[in-house]
């Protein structure tokens, strides 16, 4: 099962003695080789590059025979483009780093030999590295290879940081995982199953709600839309909580486990990519998995809402009325807006304990799509959770922006049979689920809704994302805990 590399590690041996299959360096677009190497070597290297017209250009790599005096079989250089110090844009330093490892395709050890100036550049190399080194292998007869070992080298005072991203790390790849896995295997009792199996080990206890239950303790949500699928429902809540914690921080995750739209049966094409409509639901598991790794103080509680969207015999109708935990009335107009019916479920439900913040994690609309494209997320909520979701984004390289609530769509929710219906007009659809999911938000609780149906999966690979779940927004989940936990 491991679709990373086997080894991810911190060396301050010299780069010239490390016996790696690659050892990896940098050159500026126009300039300098950037490496931890003796002048004469990087002369070497300069004129070897400059012989074969190797610019350095963004995005490209080349490699050669290493030079007398590096112990490594090649040197591979990659370019980095115009810059003038490479921790002034760390994302895009993970970006060509990443780029370089998604290309590689045979089983190597790969040693980078960059220069980190500073803990955050030898973070954005590892963390780059492992992410485009990462190959989904499980269903393959024939594997895809990768790195196999990855070594960054950097002063002894770093490996902390290296150690940490490598953890960020594991994290976003543990949800391309289940992202990846096909709906044939990966349903809600499978899905439970896992995140229990991965909880073990760790500080991390795990609490799996079944379909009987949820439909005897008022989860009308979860219940309507788990009863069109032979393979029922179930909620799932992770909890890590380190007794000086002081802090809480709830998530909440979108887990439906393939979205056909129930009777409200979506298009073929529509559905081709809708094994990744569990996206929000990974990212809340493996956010506080790798919390729980890093060991960070604040306590953190995911509450999966799994379920698979589909049109059986005794699937909901457009026009069933189903209530939500705590007791609010939904009248369903179109079994396809099924999402917002287990958040909020979910929502209520993490609002029992009172936590501090409340962050839901949705492949929620197609309008998200519309509006803001395939990579950037969009962030919606209470003011000040909202506007710190963007930071923690910003500090950590995920693409993001911030949405607004306009008070006129909440009329597009108006129903005659019941106290909202859970589908309005086609305008403005991502702002218009976001105040939906508002109805179950209590007064006075901070809040943000993240919508990622455009970003966590994709079909083109770019920088250090391969084809399939991309992990978004782990990092910057993560990242909100950290500056939470402060
Ligand atoms: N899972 C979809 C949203 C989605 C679309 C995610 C494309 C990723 C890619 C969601 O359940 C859905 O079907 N939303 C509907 C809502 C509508 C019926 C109000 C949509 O966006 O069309
Ligand atoms: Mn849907
Ligand atoms: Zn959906």
């Amino acid at each position: 099962m491991p679709t990373v590399p086997l080894s991810v590690s911190a060396s301050n041996a010299s780069a010239s003695k490390v016996k790696a299959d690659i050892l990896v360096v940098a050159k500026a677009h126009n300039g300098a080789v950037l490496a931890e190497l003796d002048k004469s070597v990087v002369k070497e290297l300069t004129g070897a590059l400059d012989a074969i017209d190797f610019a350095g250009k963004a995005g490209s790599a080349v490699r050669v025979a290493a030079p007398k005096g590096v112990s490594a079989k090649s040197v591979a250089v990659i370019g980095v483009g115009e810059v003038e110090k490479l921790e002034d844009d760390l994302e895009k330093l993970r970006q060509h780093v990443g780029s370089f490892t998604r290309g590689l395709d045979a089983e190597v050890s790969v040693a980078f030999a960059i220069p980190t100036p500073t803990a955050e550049v030898a973070a954005a190399i590892t963390l780059g590295a492992v992410l485009g080194a990462y190959r989904y292998n499980d269903y393959v007869s024939e594997k895809k290879k990768t790195a196999s070992e990855i070594t960054v080298i950097t002063a002894k005072k770093f490996k902390d940081a290296v150690e940490e991203a490598r953890i960020i790390a594991s994290g976003v790849t543990g949800a391309r995982d289940l992202v990846n896995q096909p709906p044939l295997d990966l349903y809600p009792e499978t899905f439970a199953n896992r995140v229990s199996e991965l909880s073990k080990g760790r500080k991390v206890k795990a609490t799996v709600y079944d379909a009987k239950y949820l439909e005897e303790n008022g989860y009308g949500g979860l219940h309507g839309v788990g009863r069109g699928s032979a393979r029922g429902p179930r909620l799932v809540k992770l909890e890590y909580s380190p007794k000086k914690a002081e802090k809480h921080l709830a998530l909440v995750g979108k887990g439906i486990t393939f979205d056909s739209g129930g009777l409200s049966l979506k298009p073929a094409q529509s559905m081709e990519e809708m094994k990744s409509d569990m996206g929000g639901a990974a990212a809340a598991a493996h956010t506080l998995f790798a919390v729980a790794d890093l060991g960070l103080n604040i306590k953190v509680t995911a509450w999966l809402c799994l379920a698979e969207n589909m049109p059986d015999g005794n699937a909901q109708r457009p026009s069933d009325v189903v209530t939500i935990l705590g007791g609010k009335t939904v009248e369903i107009t179109n079994t396809d807006a099924e999402g917002r019916l287990v958040l909020a479920d979910g929502l209520v439900a993490a609002q029992k304990d009172n936590p501090d913040v409340v962050i839901d994690i949705a492949t929620l609309t197609g309008a998200q799509i519309v509006a803001l494209g395939k990579r950037t997320t969009g962030v919606m909520g209470t003011e000040v959770t909202r506007a710190n979701v963007c930071v923690a984004a910003d500090e950590s390289g995920e693409q993001v922006w911030p949405m607004p609530f306009p008070e006129e769509i909440r009329e597009q929710f108006r129903s005659a049979t019941a106290d909202l219906k859970n589908s309005g007009t086609r305008e403005g659809g991502m702002l218009a689920a976001g105040i939906f999911l508002k109805e179950f938000i209590e007064e006075g609780t901070e809040w943000a809704h993240i919508d990622i149906a455009g970003p966590s999966f994709t079909t083109s690979p770019w920088g250090y994302t391969p084809e399939g779940g991309t992990g978004v927004p782990v990092r910057t989940l993560i990242e909100f805990a950290r500056s939470m936990s402060k």
